[in-house]
């Protein structure tokens, strides 16, 4: 098969990309482009060209999986700087998404028309890269500086509507969008129109105070990352230089952050989600049809979960049996769709539908036309245990069963059931409907068709969604708690909150760890504290500084107090009633604090979840390292630009990482740091989580 085509269509030349999955710029599309463009150059019966592509979407950027490699030729802005060259004018005949490269090469065609549902971007900043083929001084061209910044520096990409007003596009198609570039181009002839060079376009003009502006504002959004403030660079130096040398400045800039450890850490992140979403085994054919879905309990957790199917477009019946709880979940869901609506975000009539689908009630007997129903009662065994079999009974003998436990064991809440090969685990992160991340439990009796399912659901529920074992805390919460318990020992050793919270926050995680406590609620942390306190070691049992706390009414965010203050506007500063409290405990608890340095707090918190990590590695609970990787950059803020846990830990190194856990295990016992034998073979073999 030919990566790219080229067919005579009346005088119209329409050039096809064919390269799946995403007609990514490998080496074949760039030659098959440069000798289709020459082709059309040297045809007497083309007078104009189109450039479309086969499949699901236009060019989605450069091959990812060739960065790092030696460089192929021809580079991509030859080829492009050849269409842009082109006597004769070349429209792009963009659908599904024209990202990075793509985005860069419709920007070299003369003209684009745009499928309504499109979407043009570049992405380059997310993968610690920048667009280097000279996307950002052609695209400041067309759409101005400020557009060409927030687009690159900022990596979101854009709809078809945004893209037209901004004047990245010409035109827009409802459908077939290929035809409409083609009676687009026949137009172009007709009217006299030729070649429209971007690059001969003038340099729209700006402030110069816009670009620190603009640098300010992304070293707050995108903290600690070289790619963003790289693309605000080669923005000031298309305006200041000819194109040409911003071009080559930006080729430059490309090719030195392109080997860098950010840029290889984004590239792994971007790999990494991809495998974990796909386990092994269990394929999307599969898995049955959700039509409709159950959810019972209507707290917090129930309610945002009932939000998640809603907004798929999938009815939900939302069973609670206090009365009172139901009607706030329903007032919660309808506000938040009225306040979707007031943001523009959604339509009135896509609100309509959302709140037309859900079925409030008490009872458990609408459930019996369900296909899968959530469990998200009070997590507690005896409880669920009841509920579940309530929901069983009222089901379809095929219908799955999930329950949204955080730390309970799923094998044994369905052992009770009669069908316990239909009970999974779904467990969401609060806020449900926002929060991508979703851990997907496979049970010991869980059969392939209801694991199958809930993957592909968690797909269709926009979720990144990851296939996890039985275990306590899951994968999550379990390397969680391991950081926790930490955070806490080095408050009564001799840290503050803010000085633990800065050292995570410099890392990159976007809050540390008393900043997430107090915004998730103290009193949230005390009850699990409570509800495990007999399976903690002595020592955990008497670190109790978060009981005085709480004890204090300090439930954290929501009091206006926590381990931090906060204002009416909920701004943090730091309280000396907690200091005091952390010191003074420690003085009667006969323990001499002493200074922690910055360097300490990181390793510690950071080698128990790694360390933790290879446990659950070695114990199956996550299949591969990608797994926990993905978990942990989607649900806990792991720093993207680190890879996550597993990625980090290479760059440590095993035998570095097993030194300072033994160093640890000599001020702290074994009990607490003894290092995982796999990290042990590893420091032996000089291997690592991932192949080198
Ligand atoms: N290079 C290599 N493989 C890619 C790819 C790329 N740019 N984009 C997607 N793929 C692969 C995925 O790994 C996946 O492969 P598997 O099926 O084997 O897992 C497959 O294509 C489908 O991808 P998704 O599962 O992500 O499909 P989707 O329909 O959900 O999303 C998409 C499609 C929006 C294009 C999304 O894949 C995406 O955002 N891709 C990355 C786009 C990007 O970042 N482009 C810029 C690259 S950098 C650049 O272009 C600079 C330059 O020129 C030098």
């Amino acid at each position: 098969m030919q990566a790219v085509t080229s067919t005579l269509s009346g005088n119209i030349r329409v050039i096809v990309i064919d390269n799946p999955p995403v007609n990514a710029t490998s080496q074949a599309v760039r030659a098959g482009l440069l000798q289709a463009m020459e082709q059309a150059a040297g045809d007497d019966d083309t007078r104009a060209i189109v450039i479309a592509c086969a499949g699901a979407t236009f060019v989605a950027g450069a091959d990812i999986k060739e960065f790092g490699k030696p460089p192929l030729d021809p580079h991509l802005s030859q080829v492009i700087h050849a269409i842009e060259s082109s006597a004769k004018p070349v429209v792009a005949a963009i659908h599904g998404s024209a990202l990075g490269g793509g985005l860069e090469l419709a920007l070299g065609c003369h003209y684009r028309v745009v499928d309504a549902r499109a979407r043009l971007g570049l992405p380059e900043s997310t993968l610690g890269i920048i667009p280097g083929a000279g996307g950002i001084p052609r695209l400041l061209r067309l759409a101005g500086v400020e557009k060409a910044l927030d687009m690159a520096a900022g990596g979101k990409p854009i709809g078809a509507a945004e893209a037209l007003e901004a004047g990245l596009a010409d035109a827009s198609a409802q459908e077939d969008v290929r035809a409409a570039a083609i009676a687009y181009a026949q137009r172009l002839l007709a009217e006299g129109q030729g070649a429209r060079r971007t690059r001969e376009l003038p340099v729209p003009a700006c402030e110069p105070q816009l670009f620190e502006a603009a640098r300010a504002r992304f070293q707050v959004s995108h903290r600690g990352q070289l790619a963003p403030q790289a693309c605000v660079d080669v923005a000031m130096c298309s305006v200041a230089s000819s194109f040409e040398d911003s071009v080559a400045y930006g080729r430059e800039r490309f090719r030195e952050l392109v080997a860098s450890p950010q840029a290889q850490a984004l590239r792994h992140a971007f790999f990494a989600e991809r495998i974990a979403t796909k386990p092994a085994g269990l394929p999307a054919e599969d898995a049955a049809p959700v039509r409709k879905a159950g959810v019972v309990g209507a707290g917090t957790m129930g309610t945002g979960i009932a939000m998640c199917f809603l907004n798929a477009g999938i009815p939900v019946v939302l069973v609670e049996q206090n009365e009172k709880v139901l009607a706030s979940s329903v007032e919660t869901i309808g506000k938040t769709y009225s306040n979707d609506v007031a943001k523009g975000r959604i339509t009135e009539a896509t609100q309509r539908a959302r709140s037309g689908a859900l079925t409030p009630t008490q009872q458990y007997e609408p459930l019996c036309d369900c296909d899968l129903v959530v469990e998200a009662v009070f997590e507690d065994m005896g409880v669920k245990r009841q509920v579940l079999a309530s929901i069983e009974e009222n089901l379809r003998p095929d219908a799955l069963i999930a329950t949204n436990t955080s730390f309970l064991d799923i094998d044994a809440l369905a052992a009770d059931l009669r069908r316990p090969e239909n009970v999974v685990g779904m467990h969401f992160f609060s806020p449900a409907h926002i929060m991508k991340l979703l851990e997907n439990v496979r049970g010991a009796r869980s059969s392939p068709r209801a694991l199958a399912t809930i993957q592909a659901l968690g797909k269709r529920l926009g979720k990144v969604a990851v296939m996890v074992g039985v275990s306590d805390g899951f994968v999550g919460n379990r390397m969680l708690a391991r950081r926790t318990r930490e955070c806490y020992f080095m408050l009564e050793e001799g840290a503050l909150p803010e000085q633990v919270d800065r050292v995570l926050c410099e890392f990159g995680f976007p809050m540390g760890q008393f900043q997430l406590n107090d915004l998730a609620g103290l009193d949230v942390a005390w009850r699990n504290r409570q509800s495990r306190l007999d399976r903690l070691s002595p020592r955990e049992v008497a670190c109790n500084i978060l009981d005085e706390i709480v004890a204090e009414g300090r439930l954290g965010q929501k009091t206006g107090a926590g381990f931090y203050t906060y204002d009416t506007q909920r701004k943090r500063s730091v309280d000396p009633a907690i200091s005091e409290l952390i010191v003074r405990n420690a003085e009667r608890r006969g323990i001499r604090r002493r200074e922690i340095s910055d360097g300490e707090i990181l390793e510690r918190c950071l080698y128990a979840m790694i360390n933790e990590g290879a446990l659950i590695l070695e114990e199956g609970v996550a299949s591969r390292p990608e797994d926990i990787d993905t978990i942990w950059l989607n649900g806990y803020g792991f720093p993207r630009f680190r890879g996550g846990p597993m990625f980090h830990a290479d760059q440590i190194g095993a035998a570095r990482l097993c030194e300072r856990i033994r160093h640890y295990a000599s001020l702290a016992g074994e009990q607490y740091w003894t290092p995982a034998p796999l990290l042990l073979a590893q420091a032996r073999d000089g291997g690592g989580f991932y192949p080198r």
